[in-house]
């Protein structure tokens, strides 16, 4: 036994030369010390000023340290003894003002390790952190360690930012209750605390309504289809049984809302109106202008896109705002939604919303006319505003995507920017609160890899991308940054296991943007850390993208011929190549400098290497892509 914990120590000893910590978010501060703490059987979990909410927290930890093979005792003592080996939890009665309600204190010690912070989110933020420094075992229900050796450490650590998001389209692709809890579980371990819950658009209504419903009876479901979405997947046939698809009953989201807040999580609704509303027409239909029956739609082309966010609707998909049934319509879902959700924000949407069915219907034109509307940016201008009535009627505040500033915003709502930073600048500008999540930098959606390799959607965003979001413009005051967030949208995203892969690590980048200070941003810190939470979520058995270790083929047309240059972005990496269709080792062809490929019938194939063994996929791009790709 003393052998063991000699190597174990040597272990970390050595490790901890070369990396400081391995935490993600990177904290405030953080200071190494000679202490040394090893966490097993014997140390207990003490509470200091508990609370029943944070007893939960803490069993909630507990069963983790379980799976990680570590049974501890959880107590609540007045009066810590430091001289037991324990972890020690304490709610400060003289609160740390620098702290806020989610910062904390950690100190590995000899005999103790101790969390302290002024509200249970602080202590929860610790438990991650102290989470994230534990053997990578602990994450595996298949190998538990049983004990897991701290070096000593000093932490200070709070957040950048109040909102740090995640948002999970659960229209395209129902997931269901344990899925969505699996993925509010790794996100709380990252420190974000908003999960935006997209849970209506044109592919499925996913939130039991009780006065409505026909939204799911009829909007949860559509025909089965295959192919690439919104493109070659055949559209319904008239009769068909729509089987794929699903809800949540309210019990069920009240058991997710639960779930999320022992994890520091407010959950953000998103009822997308007056535009992706498919599936509510497809159960009301005489919400629409035409009025017409429809059946959701299940990924079959809907519309023509136009380039620079134009685009034409083929099939009706919003509201229609001149008509007063729709208002009681909205009243009656908002009424459920804020009933259930205790956050203080109900998302409208409010995106891509199409007005050529608003510019062909006559009552839409009476109606405006009537009301001195002089044109379908000021109705959806009157249309939001109504929305912010009802919803600020239910006590609630209203945020949608930055479409709702065209035509006038409605006072007191706030705005989500995802065309680019544009939208929430003109926001700050007038005083309105502002979540920063630009499709440059925080659509993960988008393929993070080379496209040969990734399952295709129609824009890319790299890890390293993802790292240089900053929620700040310049000329902008901080104070009406609430935060930033991270959008998943999921219509070519079929499973969860895909749905981790396109989260992370990106949302580390995203995780870090959010919550660390920004004069320690350093990518190359951020790397090395990613790298070793990789082995954590194989760990997990959760799927993760390596991309960020495959090489970043850049094609070039020099004088005919065609020229391609390798690159990566990670350290102590080494690209190899071969243009001979073989399979390219690490003892053959290390690339040095740009090349050409010659014309023929053969493919580039590339691979990342670091000390002899392969990082991340073999990249096989045939000659003819080269070609195309080539600028
Ligand atoms: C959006 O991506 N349509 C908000």
């Amino acid at each position: 036994m003393k052998k063991l914990l000699l190597i174990i120590s040597i272990f970390f000893f050595t490790n901890s030369i070369f990396a400081q910590h391995t935490i993600i978010p990177a904290p405030v501060s953080f200071e190494s010390t000679d202490a040394m703490f090893m966490l097993d059987q014997q140390t207990s979990l003490d509470i200091k000023n508990g609370n029943p909410e944070l007893l939960k927290i803490v069993e909630n930890f507990q069963q983790f340290l379980k799976n990680g093979g570590t049974n501890v005792e959880i107590k609540s003592v007045a009066n810590p003894d430091r001289s037991n080996k324990a972890l020690i939890l304490e709610i400060l009665k003289d609160k740390d003002a620098s702290l806020g309600n989610e910062g904390y204190t950690l100190e590995v010690k000899e005999n103790t390790v101790e969390i302290a912070a002024n509200a249970n989110g602080g202590i929860f933020n610790g438990l991650q952190t102290l989470r994230q420094m534990l053997p990578r075992d602990f994450e595996s229900k298949d190998y538990p360690s049983g004990m897991g050796m701290l070096m000593g450490c000093k932490i200070k650590d709070y957040p950048r930012f109040g909102w740090r998001g995640l948002m999970f389209d659960d229209s395209r692709h129902f997931f269901g209750v344990d899925a969505v809890k699996e993925y509010i579980d790794k996100m709380a371990q990252y420190k974000f605390n908003v999960f935006h819950w997209h849970l209506t658009d044109d592919e499925g209504w996913r939130i039991e309504i009780k006065s409505l419903p026909k939204l799911t009876e009829i909007g949860a479901w559509r025909v089965e289809r295959f192919g690439r979405f919104g493109d070659t997947r055949p559209q319904p046939k008239e009769g068909e049984k729509a089987t794929y698809g699903g809800f949540y009953t309210q019990e069920q989201i009240k058991d997710v809302i639960k779930y999320a807040a022992e994890r520091n999580i407010t959950i953000v609704p998103e009822i997308d109106i007056p535009g992706h509303s498919m599936a509510a027409l497809a159960a009301y239909p005489e919400l629409s202008t035409l009025k017409k029956p429809t059946m959701v739609n299940p990924g079959a082309k809907f519309a023509e896109w136009y380039g620079d966010g134009k685009f034409e609707m083929l099939i009706e998909n919003t509201l229609n705002p001149a008509d007063e049934k729709v208002y009681d319509f909205v009243n009656k879902v908002m009424t459920e939604v804020a009933m259930l959700f205790p956050g203080q924000y109900i998302h409208m949407g409010g995106d891509e919303s199409y007005h050529g069915y608003w510019e062909r219907d006559a009552s839409v034109q009476a109606f405006m006319k009537k009301n001195k509307i002089k044109d379908t940016h000021e109705l959806q201008s009157y249309f939001v505003k109504r929305v912010e009535k009802i919803v600020s009627s239910k006590g609630k505040k209203l945020i949608g995507w930055d479409e709702i500033l065209e035509g006038g915003l409605a006072p007191g709502a706030a705005v989500m920017s995802w065309r680019g930073m544009k939208g929430g600048i003109e926001a700050a500008k007038m005083g309105v609160p502002v979540v920063m999540t630009p499709t440059t930098y925080a659509y993960i959606d988008y393929t993070q890899g080379d496209k040969s390799v990734e399952n295709p959607i129609y824009a890319s965003l790299s890890l390293e991308k993802s790292f240089e979001f900053e929620p700040v413009p310049e000329g902008v005051e901080a104070k009406y940054i609430l935060g930033g967030q991270a959008n998943l949208w999921t219509e070519v995203i079929p499973n969860l296991q895909f749905a981790f892969y396109m989260t992370y690590p990106r949302a580390f980048a995203t995780s870090e943007v959010l919550w660390s200070p920004l004069e320690k941003k350093s990518w190359d810190s951020f790397i090395n850390r990613t790298e070793s939470h990789f082995y954590r979520f194989d760990a997990a058995k959760t799927n993760i993208s390596r991309a960020v270790f495959e090489p970043i083929v850049t094609v070039k047309k020099v004088d005919e011929k065609i020229m391609v240059e390798l690159s990566n972005h990670v350290p102590n990496t080494e690209l190899f190549y071969t243009i001979d269709n073989t399979y390219p080792v690490n003892f053959g062809n290390k690339y040095t400098g740009p090349f050409e490929v010659p014309n023929g019938n053969l493919s580039l194939r590339t691979q990342s290497f670091r000390n002899g063994q392969s990082l991340g996929r073999e990249l096989i791009i045939p000659y003819e892509e080269l070609v195309k790709r080539a600028k």
